[in-house]
């Protein structure tokens, strides 16, 4: 690898993700790693911590380095990073967010679609009275689950109501700590059911529930995830989530990435995005679930 990037004909992939620690973007790193691989192409990972500054630094690194590509789940707009690095020789593919067509090409999950097929799904199981906890709203995938969640709200015609609690992080005890409020809450105002932006709040959440204050889930709460990570199926109470296909996103991106190298003038960018899928289990189907 040293020599290919002395000699500037480095077959070395970048992969830029804004938590590491999330199960979610491990799998994307699979995915993207065993097609480099297939296709005799090494892969560098950069965590950029939800952090715009790292972000830029794993950038700049990347191009320094002569890194052929670039695979990026960004934080925020990065237009500016790509435009560079593609004045470099260096190509980049968003993973998780859709771009531009004019910018660079991008692998994505219908989010929109995901938010409202979990309200549907607790609207269909009888819930009424829901939470959406959220983690932060700058996020353009969890701003698109909420949008989807209100979609399913406004078509139950009033059947059902939602409200949104807010976190600074989409992680596990940011989950807790937002399932401590809700119990600390006067029964009377507590939801009927939950509906967490990633898999880790909900988990998060069923902590909350289940060790502090025997809350029972989903005969008196119900809980939907998202991403439909591994401890979602091994969770306490098994956990109903939206499945992304994490590994396809991985796979995918890393695939249009090498299309681009290889053929740089032949190449027309595309955007390709995957649907989500409900995967109903104990979490909203109890034995007495509503
Ligand atoms: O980055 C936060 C979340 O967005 C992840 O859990 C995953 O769902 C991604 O799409």
């Amino acid at each position: 690898m040293a020599r290919q990037l002395k000699a500037g004909t480095s077959k070395t992939l970048g992969l830029i993700v804004p938590d590491a620690s999330n199960p979610f973007f491990a799998e994307v790193a699979r995915g993207s790693e065993i097609e480099a691989q297939e296709a005799d192409y090494s892969l560098l990972m950069g965590n950029s911590g939800q952090d715009v500054e790292r972000e830029s630094k794993y950038f700049y690194l990347f191009q320094e380095q002569r890194i052929s590509g670039v695979l990026v789940s960004p934080i925020e707009d990065v237009r500016e990073e790509i435009e560079s690095m593609r004045s470099q020789g260096t190509q980049t593919v968003l993973v998780d967010r859709k771009a531009d067509p004019s910018i660079c090409c991008s692998v994505s999950v219908d989010d929109i679609a995901g938010g409202r097929m979990a309200l549907q799904h607790l609207i269909d199981q009888g819930y009424r009275n829901i939470i959406f906890v959220a983690g932060p709203l700058e996020i353009q995938q969890v701003a698109d689950r909420l949008s989807g969640a209100r979609e399913a709200i406004r078509q139950s015609r009033g059947g059902a109501q939602l409200r949104v609690i807010t976190t600074k992080n989409l992680d596990v005890l940011d989950g807790r700590e937002v399932g401590s409020q809700i119990v600390a809450m006067p029964p009377i105002e507590r939801p009927d059911a939950v509906f967490a932006a990633n898999d880790l709040l909900a988990v998060g959440v069923l902590q909350a529930f289940v060790f502090n204050a025997s809350i029972k889930v989903p005969e008196e709460i119900g809980l939907v995830g998202y991403d439909d990570i591994a401890f979602a199926e091994s969770a306490i109470v098994p956990l109903t989530s939206i499945k992304q296909p994490a590994r396809l996103l991985g796979k995918t991106g890393v695939e249009m990435l090498i299309e681009e190298i290889e053929d740089p003038s032949g190449h027309r960018h595309r955007q390709i995005t995957f649907q989500p899928a409900l995967v109903v289990r104990e979490s909203t189907t109890g034995p007495s679930a509503r």
